[in-house]
């Protein structure tokens, strides 16, 4: 009976735990608490200054990179809004808000300083969202897939980096960057699924963005 009503307690307490606390019961393969030493949300307390220096610059970027795109999309938003593909920039926007959103939270959990350009990405996301939704739906699915396919690639190194240096570390902060990367590509598909390779100067358009997000990726690791 006891046991019952604490395997029952278990159980109860797994519906406002970290999905990371939560393993399968064995018995009767309900969710429970896992009672672990690792009391750390996603990102693990650093052994060193070196680590934490690392993490600190991963954590900062990305973090930069999620307040970009949603400024970005806010640009977009501010000319097509309103016309028929103001529905789908919007679905793409609501998973940005997320987001950043879990990277707010990750930097102030780990007292992590954002970069101090962010009321410059303020203004060039808005801006290069806005004006490339000046060139049409395929302007701004242009800027989409550019900006995503350098995100998620910016994605995939954090993951090789942090696979090569020790997965089982850093198995809550893979997870986070994982499923964010797939979001990433998803808008990216999406973005040449909306005709974004028929804009005139696609090309061009593609490379100076995409230029654009590697020195913005350069410094907000830095600054
Ligand atoms: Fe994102
Ligand atoms: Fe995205």
């Amino acid at each position: 009976m006891m046991q019952r009503a604490a395997h029952t307690a278990l159980h109860e307490w797994s519906n406002i735990v970290r999905p990371a606390m939560v393993r399968q019961c064995l018995q009767c393969r309900v969710p429970v608490l896992h009672l672990s030493s690792r009391a750390y949300s996603v990102v693990p307390p650093p052994r060193d200054s070196e680590e934490k220096a690392m993490l600190d610059r991963m954590l900062r970027v990305d973090h930069a990179g999620e307040y970009g795109a949603n400024r970005i999309y806010a640009g977009q938003m501010a000319v097509l809004g309103r016309s028929r593909t103001g529905p789908l920039i919007q679905e793409m926007w609501d998973q940005e808000k997320k987001h950043l959103e879990k990277f707010n939270e990750i930097l102030s959990e780990n007292r992590v300083r954002p970069t101090a350009l962010l009321p410059l990405w303020n203004i060039a996301g808005f801006v290069l969202g806005a004006s490339s939704a000046l060139l049409g739906k395929e302007g701004a699915m242009a800027c989409t897939v550019a900006v995503e396919e350098s995100i998620s690639e910016h994605y995939n190194s954090q993951i090789r980096t942090l696979m090569e240096k020790d997965p089982e570390r850093y198995t809550e902060l893979l997870q986070v960057i994982k499923e964010f990367r797939d979001d990433e590509l998803e808008h990216h598909d999406t973005g040449l699924e909306h005709d974004a390779e028929t804009v005139p100067g696609y090309w061009f358009l593609k490379n100076a963005i995409q230029l654009g997000c590697k020195a913005a990726i350069y410094v907000s690791e830095r600054v």
